[in-house]
């Protein structure tokens, strides 16, 4: 089935109102919403949080299908207006599906009642919501419930039904549709996309996608590479292409974190590497690690580890949607090994679960930790800052937030706390990936 979602990839996505586009992107404000954040909060409700999220980060391997939206906190989140007039909806921006879809209801009358604003999209207030049929070739591009439904062409009133889960078994469940969606653009035009294909929920269950983990959020906006993804359908008319920059949200107030989705004129401080294919999947954005470095010494971990065979286990993806960076089981202990060789700080009394590597840093007003570095493809090196890999769990206690890879077959993530600070421009067209530790200011 997977394949012929990817055969049947061109069908959707041509149609959009105003064809001349002389604006050059879209900037869509990203909220984030995290346990980890406020150093005003108290700290030790956040580490019983985090553990708590931490057993839930866990993927299943090699699913075509799945997403870090389960991560359900330390997430960014953005608003899309669909509909005419436009329903403001909270989303979890996520790099790691490709399915853009909304709780909805099909409340007509007295909604506030019954959906407290802004808590579902109401399909029958809009006058332009539109349900593919199920012969529509653009039905062909989502997972379908189980047992199918029998299709027949001639008959009208056959909706386009869609199943889609995550790798945590959560599943979004209900017609697949299109509505007209607004933008403020950047020149500070109202722009509208007539036919954006969406997930119009209406069976929603699993941890990732509904309670309290899902932040209050009433969708998710796949921000992947495949055929229906919202960068994928909006892509052609800016350039496809999109980048984000997520800033350090420890800084209080924190700062406005945006998604642009375009091109974002010249920043020639990029760095570049390759995004990379998955034969078996075209949702996520791939990339090659060939080294890892701890203060600039190269750990002894063969290339092989980082590779994806044949059948495209393995690798590495970039996601917005997962908090905590994950590497090889190998890598990691390599790793964790020259971090402990390097750093003589001592370790806390009660270890908060799910960290292997934690420092006590009461009296030490700048602890020295190791810098992290990964040698790319393309010859570049990607070098966050140590905030990007050791946060305060508690007061005084740095812990490494890196996670192994255990399954057989998982891939690496870099996560989103591992992209502070970080410009990073997905290049579709040109299948790239680049990313610049300057080019926030703009952004
Ligand atoms: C399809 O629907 C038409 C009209 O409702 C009906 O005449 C026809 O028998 C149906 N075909 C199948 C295969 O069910
Ligand atoms: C556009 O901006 C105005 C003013 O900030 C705001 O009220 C409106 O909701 C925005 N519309 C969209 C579609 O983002
Ligand atoms: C960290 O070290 C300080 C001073 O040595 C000590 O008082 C404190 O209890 C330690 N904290 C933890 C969590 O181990």
């Amino acid at each position: 089935m997977l394949l012929i979602i990817l055969l049947a990839f061109t069908h959707i996505c041509h149609s959009a109102t105003i064809n001349s586009d002389n604006h050059h992107f879209l900037k869509l404000p990203l909220l984030h919403i995290n346990p980890l954040q406020s150093p005003s909060q108290a700290f030790s409700s956040d580490a019983a949080r985090l553990s708590s999220l931490l057993s839930n980060l866990h993927r299943k391997p090699n699913l075509p299908v799945t997403s870090g939206a389960y991560a359900g906190a330390g997430q960014y989140f953005v608003t899309l207006h669909l509909g005419t007039p436009p329903q403001p909806l909270l989303l979890i921006a996520d790099t790691g599906s490709d399915l853009i879809w909304v709780t909805c209801s099909a409340c007509r009358d007295d909604c506030s009642v019954t959906r407290p604003a802004h808590s579902a999209f109401l399909a029958r207030h809009s006058s332009s919501y539109w349900l593919h049929h199920c012969f529509d070739p653009a039905c062909r591009l989502v997972p379908h419930p189980r047992p199918p439904v029998a299709c027949n062409h001639t008959r009208l009133h056959t909706p386009c039904r869609y199943e889609y889960s995550y790798s945590d078994g959560s599943i979004t469940n209900g017609f697949f549709a299109k509505e007209t969606t607004s933008f403020n653009s950047s020149t500070g035009k109202l722009l509208q996309h007539d036919s954006l294909a969406f997930g119009c929920g209406f069976k929603i269950s699993g941890p990732s996608v509904s309670g309290p983990s899902f932040n209050g959020a009433q969708g998710v906006m796949g921000l992947g590479r495949g055929p229906i993804s919202f960068v994928t359908q909006l892509g052609r008319r800016f350039g496809n292409k999109f980048s984000y920059c997520l800033k350090d949200y420890t800084i209080a107030p924190p700062p406005t974190s945006y998604l642009l989705i375009g091109s974002t004129t010249g920043n020639s401080r990029f760095r570049y590497t390759p995004l990379l294919t998955n034969p078996l999947s075209f949702t996520f954005y791939y990339i090659g690690i060939q080294n890892v470095y701890v203060d600039n010494l190269k750990l002894r971990v063969s290339p092989s580890v980082w590779e994806m065979d044949k059948l495209g286990n393995g690798g590495t993806i970039v996601d917005s949607g997962t908090t905590l960076t994950f590497l090889p089981d190998t890598a990691y202990r390599h790793v964790l090994a020259a971090i402990r060789r390097r750093v003589k700080l001592p370790t806390p009394a009660g270890s908060p679960p799910n960290f292997d590597l934690c420092f006590n840093v009461s009296g030490i007003r700048r602890p020295s930790l190791p810098k992290l570095s990964f040698k790319l493809v393309g010859n570049s090196v990607f070098s966050p800052p140590v905030g990007n890999y050791f946060i305060d769990t508690s007061e005084n206690v740095k812990c490494l937030a890196l996670q192994p890879v255990t399954s057989p077959g998982g891939f690496s993530v870099i996560g989103n706390l591992m992209q502070q600070g970080f410009l990073f421009e997905f290049d579709i067209g040109r299948s790239q990936l680049g990313f610049s530790r300057s080019g926030c200011s703009r952004a």
